[in-house]
């Protein structure tokens, strides 16, 4: 892994799917699935008819065939669902998860992680946000299940997931301490996960996967080197410049004319403190140059982390017309990139394009009812009775407010969810017709897609990216 020098970044939903991710390990370099709402995007996937039966080669090497069968049965439609049906609704994944959900994020993730490792003996990684906590386990436990080589987990700080990874390798039961609104003290809500009540006498001692935190300062990277009770195999350092959510100014907020944060100095990573902490590390946000990669390997960086790039080219999960009309924009000059405070449920300000017809536009966001289905990026919230409640703050707002959530919290947020479905063509359409439209993110250097394709020529490979990247190797 320390040879690696290209990591392509875990992008959700479902942009960093297995055909991209195995593409890249066909490369020899480090190819990511995204694992995030990758039980949703299974069960759509089912009932778009799986198209070219991946889903099903994935679900028939499961091993326990009883388990794959019931799924099967559940959510696959042959010659799939009609163009005008909605997709049947499936259950959020709260703080108590069923055996049936608990199962289907253990066989979503493990056939993602099957298809990116088929035909090659590359590494291949999976994705996870922090901030989506109630589903990590069985997701990684699916993942670990397929042989997963590298584990990298964003959006906060997972330094429960190094124990968390050695307990599933195992075999044996693994917890989680649920961050809880207005709980007081942490640990009172416990997630746990017994791989015995889902594989029965199948579940196996399996080989451990790396496990590389996102981090977007030194000082974070020294609190998970020294604070983490299992191992940290590396670091992704993640600039703002990075496409997707990105981490707060440090200090007191300040935005500039158009209301995007400002970052200073005092966001700049001190490369000197991470090198100190002897690991590898991988750089990240606005590096899908063969220039930016040379800078960070003198800078004694194993390599980058590159999405952005990838996200456009032709193996990536996003919708073929959204990649062609972003990439002649590229070219004509006529992209918008928003670092958005407030549109993310999440509170971290993430990026969004200006593109007509989807949520970055104003009309076309108030035009959207706005309820919450998908559920993955709630937050939890102590009941008075000492229990679990659930809100996101891109629902509707009475409901959010009514469930003790601040109305200013809900301001201008977006539904990510139904927005990043819509993205790789999985969009809900709802009773009355109305369809989901999509909200796409990307970072800010679009440098690379403009030096890889042209106006007329919009297509590129990601092994076209790794040869632009990696020119003389
Ligand atoms: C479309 C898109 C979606 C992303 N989604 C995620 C994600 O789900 N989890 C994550 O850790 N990073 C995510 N990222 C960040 C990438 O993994 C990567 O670190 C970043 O894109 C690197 O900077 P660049 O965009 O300048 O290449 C996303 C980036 C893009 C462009």
């Amino acid at each position: 892994m320390n040879s690696t020098k290209i990591i392509q970044g875990g992008m959700g939903l479902g942009v960093s799917d297995w055909r991209l991710a195995r593409a890249v390990s066909l490369c020899k370099q480090l190819g990511v699935v995204s694992g995030t709402a990758l039980d949703l995007i299974f069960v759509r996937r089912l009932q778009q008819g799986d198209p070219g039966g991946d889903m099903r080669r994935g679900l028939a090497a499961f091993p326990d065939a009883e388990m794959a069968q019931s799924i099967l049965d559940k959510y696959y439609i042959p010659g799939g669902k009609g163009h005008v049906e909605p997709y049947a609704n499936k259950a959020m994944v709260g703080h108590k998860l069923s055996r049936s959900i608990q199962e289907l994020l253990v066989v979503a993730n493990f056939v993602e992680v099957f298809l990116a490792k088929q035909g090659h003996d590359g590494l291949v990684g999976i994705n996870f946000l922090h901030k989506i906590q109630t589903p990590i386990m069985p997701s990684l436990y699916g993942a670990i299940l397929a042989g997963v080589d590298v584990v990298i987990v964003g959006a906060g700080i997972p330094l429960q997931i190094p124990t968390i990874i050695d307990n599933l390798c195992r075999g044996e039961v693994a917890e989680f301490d649920l961050y809880v609104q207005g709980e007081e003290g942490s640990g009172g809500h416990k997630l746990s996960f017994d791989p015995a009540d889902v594989m029965g006498d199948a579940c196996e001692v399996m080989p451990k996967p790396l496990f590389l935190p996102i981090v977007a300062s030194a000082t974070l990277a020294m609190v998970m080197v020294k604070k983490c009770k299992g191992q940290v195999d590396g670091l992704i350092i993640e600039g703002p410049s990075a496409g997707g959510h990105n981490a707060p100014p440090r200090g007191k907020a300040v935005f500039s004319e158009e209301g995007e944060p400002l970052y200073g100095r005092r966001d700049e990573v001190d490369l000197e403190q991470i090198r100190r902490l002897g690991l590898p590390f991988w750089l990240a946000g606005s590096y899908g140059k063969p220039e930016e990669l040379q800078k960070a390997i003198d800078a004694g960086a194993s390599g980058v982390q590159v999405g952005t790039i990838f996200a456009f080219c032709e193996e990536s999960g996003l919708r073929a017309d959204i990649k062609s009309d972003v990439i002649k924009s590229c070219h004509q000059g006529r992209v918008q990139i928003k670092t958005d405070p407030i549109a993310s449920p999440t509170g971290f300000p993430f990026k969004v394009i200006s593109i007509p017809d989807t949520l970055s536009e104003e009309e076309d966001y108030t035009r959207r009812h706005r309820m919450c289905d998908l559920g993955y990026l709630r937050e939890a919230y102590e009941l008075p009775d000492g229990g679990v409640g659930w809100r996101c703050r891109a629902e509707n707002p009475e409901h959010y407010v009514k469930s003790g959530g601040k109305l200013e919290d809900s301001v201008g947020k977006k539904c990510l969810c139904n927005g990043l479905m819509a993205n790789i063509g999985l969009a809900q359409i709802r009773s009355d017709a109305y369809q989901e439209l999509p909200l796409v993110t990307c970072g800010d250097d679009l440098e690379g897609i403009q030096r890889l394709s042209s106006l007329q020529d919009p297509l590129y490979t990601s092994s076209d990216v790794i040869d632009f990247l990696l020119p003389i190797s």
